[in-house]
């Protein structure tokens, strides 16, 4: 194990700069654009996969290629599998290849595909999230490859490049692969931790619905000043009914919105109280002028147990340079609900869409379009293998770990546990000034050694859980 450690320590500039190539391929998978070079992206990351010793190939899809590459499979794992008895255990690495759109491209120090390293950090678009987070487990799987160290178990490497676009294809991927995939536990570092000292085991994430809302109005952009006055406004409206959906004190006035949303119980609220940030380290990270949430809730509970309705992008009318007197044709919001453990997003979607459909004014015609969806996710931070994870963070980061519970979503999980019957191991290496989804998104190089040691370990840690022996 010592040799593993010292290899991850003695080449940590060359791991820096594989990680610097794999930024700089743009694979931004919500812009039809970038098609093939998510394509190239997979075929890079395969190649790369083969070069340190794994077996890899990419897999297409209706959609983005996924890469699966797994450990070579030793004698001992066939022999063991087909006497069907003590079977060796088995983990699969889950991670995403693609990346958010990098707009607004202005407001980045350096261009989000040319990498630059900074002091102790790499930015670029998709460094945290998740490039350089999956490629810490990578070369943590190197390490034992390179120097010859047994791993005490099967790994299998699920690398998908729809994870920012609600991973449309990949349930499917498991089910017809079924046999293939069936694991132990499924570990995931695409989530955060509290802080640098704060290595984080996160047990629940929010669900997410989206959908688009559209507003027409005339057949075309009018003259303002020939017609302003006897048509309906599609921005206006659109303001209008967008603002009667928030209601006082940051609660969502959807009927129905709330109710069957668990209350958070008096243990859980003690738990978010041992965090370290503090709601002025909050504030100032995010530049606002105050903070603003649910009444009754603290900013953590409102940002990771709490539902939302957010406006993600508003567009209407003219948007150039200089002015222009127009009446536009309709107004459209991209909208995003985060969901919390029991709120369905089929019946979430139909109580939105219900109530939109009922105060919409007669002046246009709504349009609704669904986008995708997922349910919220929560995991026992207790069990076995959790304490193991928990062991591995403690080790590798010489800090002792916190159980997290976040707001972001990743879709996919809930289907680990439902088709594979797995549950994953969230295991973020994310800081929260990292800019994920933001210009200048950046990754720690710290977080980065670390997240390789607690990998590492976590192999070790999870095969001697009760139940493997090693
Ligand atoms: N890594 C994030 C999810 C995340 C971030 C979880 C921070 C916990 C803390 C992931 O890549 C992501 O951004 N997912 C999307 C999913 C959506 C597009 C379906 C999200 O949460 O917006
Ligand atoms: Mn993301």
């Amino acid at each position: 194990m010592q040799s593993v450690l010292d290899y991850l320590k003695h080449n940590q500039d060359r791991f820096v700069g594989e990680l610097c190539a794999y930024l700089r391929l743009p694979s931004v998978s919500a812009q039809p654009q970038h098609k093939q070079e998510l394509r190239a992206c997979a075929d890079w990351l395969a190649g790369h996969c083969r070069h340190i010793g794994l077996d890899a190939r990419v897999c297409p899809t209706q959609g983005h290629p996924i890469v699966i590459a797994k450990t070579p499979r030793s004698n001992s794992s066939l022999a063991a599998a087909k006497r069907g008895s003590g079977r060796r255990p088995h983990f699969m690495v889950y991670g995403h290849y693609d990346v958010q759109p990098p707009e607004p491209l202005d407001l980045w120090q350096t261009p989000p595909f040319e990498p630059r390293i900074a002091g102790r950090a790499i930015f670029a678009r998709g460094s945290t999230d998740n490039k350089g987070q999956h490629f810490a487990h990578l070369k943590a799987v190197e390490a034992y490859l390179k120097t010859g160290t047994p791993l005490p178990c099967d790994l299998t490497f699920i690398i998908e490049g729809e994870e920012e676009v609600g991973s449309a294809h990949l349930a499917k991927f498991l089910k017809s692969h079924r046999s293939e995939l069936a694991c132990d536990a499924v570990v995931v570092s695409d989530t955060g931790m509290p802080d640098a000292d704060h290595p984080a085991l996160t047990y629940a994430l929010r669900g997410i619905i989206a959908f688009e809302i559209t507003l027409h109005g005339p057949s075309r952009d009018l003259h303002s000043g020939i017609f302003g006055g006897a048509v309906d406004n599609p921005a206006m409206a659109l303001s209008q009914l967008l603002a009667k959906l928030r209601a006082g004190h940051g609660r969502v006035a959807i009927p129905g919105f709330y109710d069957d949303v668990v209350p958070l119980s008096a243990y859980e609220r003690k738990q978010f109280k041992r965090l370290p940030t503090t709601d002025r380290e909050l504030q100032k990270l995010l530049g606002v002028k105050k903070l603003f949430g649910e009444h009754g809730f603290t900013p953590m509970e409102q940002r990771s147990a709490r539902p939302t309705f957010e406006i993600n992008g508003l567009t209407s009318g003219y948007q150039g340079a200089g002015s222009k007197t127009i009446v536009p044709a309709l107004a459209r919001a991209k909208i995003t609900c985060r969901l919390v453990p029991n709120q369905r997003p089929a019946r979430i979607r139909q109580v939105v869409c219900d109530y939109l459909k009922k105060i919409c004014p007669p002046t246009v015609r709504l349009e609704l379009e669904a986008g995708h969806g997922a349910e919220a996710y929560l995991v026992s931070p207790t069990s076995p293998q959790a304490q193991a994870a928990l062991r591995a963070l403690r080790e590798a980061f010489q800090r002792e770990p916190v159980l997290f519970r976040e707001g972001g979503s990743i879709p996919i999980v809930n289907d680990f546990k439902k088709i594979l019957g797995a549950d994953s191991l969230l295991l973020g290496l994310g800081l929260p000034d990292d800019n994920a989804h933001s210009p200048n998104e950046k990754f720690d190089l710290d977080c980065f050694a670390k997240g390789q040691r607690m990998s590492a370990l976590l192999w070790q840690q999870l095969t001697r859980a009760p139940g493997h022996h090693a």
